[in-house]
């Protein structure tokens, strides 16, 4: 069994996007990001410091736009309409959840698609449907979990591939980006009967759903890959959706948690501030 090191991995992503970050920086421009956190969400408050920390590291400048828990949709679509027409901001990012109050898809309408460095507008995802080389700016997780494979030379194509999750986030796009590379992809979620059944086909099994020791070690085919995208925090410790004991005296390769998909996710967000700059900053000129 083989840990895939999703922060070596990182580690070295973000170096590349340093030493790009270094040339626009050469050439007069400077790379930076807008924050929109609302509320104290506390997962919230933790994926932005770590977001915040990769930027320093990258030197991508970042501002911080922090709302009450009480702030309106309007409030929140002003703002972005104003970063939206800043010249010198070249990603917005609006933390997810939102609170219940707001209406999340109207908000992620509002960024402009071209400054939408998660990838999560309607335009950037309607144009990945097409096929992979009309991804650009893609959801971050799946954009790494790709990464990772990729980088750990493990085939997608023509593979048997079992997403467990279905949101707008990491199940429904990554079940796209796997189809784009021509794997034979099924998507569960919690509607699914018979999960196991499924699981039990998969040569690569992604997790993505939030539930400490969902999948267990009699849930996977021998062999498999696993990756494993859930952040759970039992008993004050970190632990994934996947039963880490059980399944690593299964699987082939499997990601930890944390060190696994969480820093990928990060390091892509990183590189899609650059892609969306380099894109806005030649248009400009
Ligand atoms: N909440 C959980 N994952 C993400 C992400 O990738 N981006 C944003 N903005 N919010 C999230």
């Amino acid at each position: 069994m083989q840990i895939l090191d999703g922060r070596k991995v990182a580690d070295d992503l973000l170096a590349h996007t340093k030493e790009e970050v270094r040339i626009l920086i050469n050439s007069g421009i400077q790379p930076k990001l807008a924050f929109l956190l609302i509320g104290k969400h506390p997962a919230s408050l933790s994926y932005v410091k770590q977001k915040e920390m990769a930027c320093q590291k990258t030197n991508i400048q970042y501002e911080h736009h922090a709302f009450p828990e009480t702030s309106s949709t309007q409030e929140i679509i002003s703002l972005i309409s104003e970063l939206n027409h800043r010249e010198d901001i070249h990603g917005i990012l609006v933390q997810l959840p939102l609170p219940s109050n707001i209406e999340t898809p109207l908000v992620i309408k509002a960024i402009n698609p071209e400054k939408d460095v998660d990838g999560f507008h309607a335009y950037n995802l309607g144009k990945m449907m097409l096929n992979k080389n009309f991804e650009s700016l893609t959801p971050c997780t799946p954009k790494g979990i790709i990464i990772l494979l990729e980088t750990y030379k493990i085939p997608i194509e023509g593979q048997e591939i079992v997403m467990v999750g279905h949101s707008n986030i990491v199940g429904k796009p990554l079940s796209m980006m796997l189809l784009n590379r021509n794997a034979t992809i099924t998507t569960c979620h919690k509607y699914t009967k018979n999960l196991k059944a499924h699981t039990l086909r998969a040569e690569i099994l992604i997790v993505a759903v939030g539930l400490p020791s969902l999948i267990t070690g009699d849930m996977i085919k021998p062999g498999a890959v696993i990756v494993d995208v859930g952040i759970n925090r039992v008993d004050g410790k970190l632990v994934g959706d996947v039963n880490f004991e059980q399944a690593k005296e299964k699987a082939s390769f499997i990601t930890p948690v944390p060190g696994g998909v969480g820093p990928m996710t990060v390091a892509c967000l990183m590189a899609n501030i650059v892609i969306a700059c380099k894109k806005l900053t030649q248009k400009n000129s």
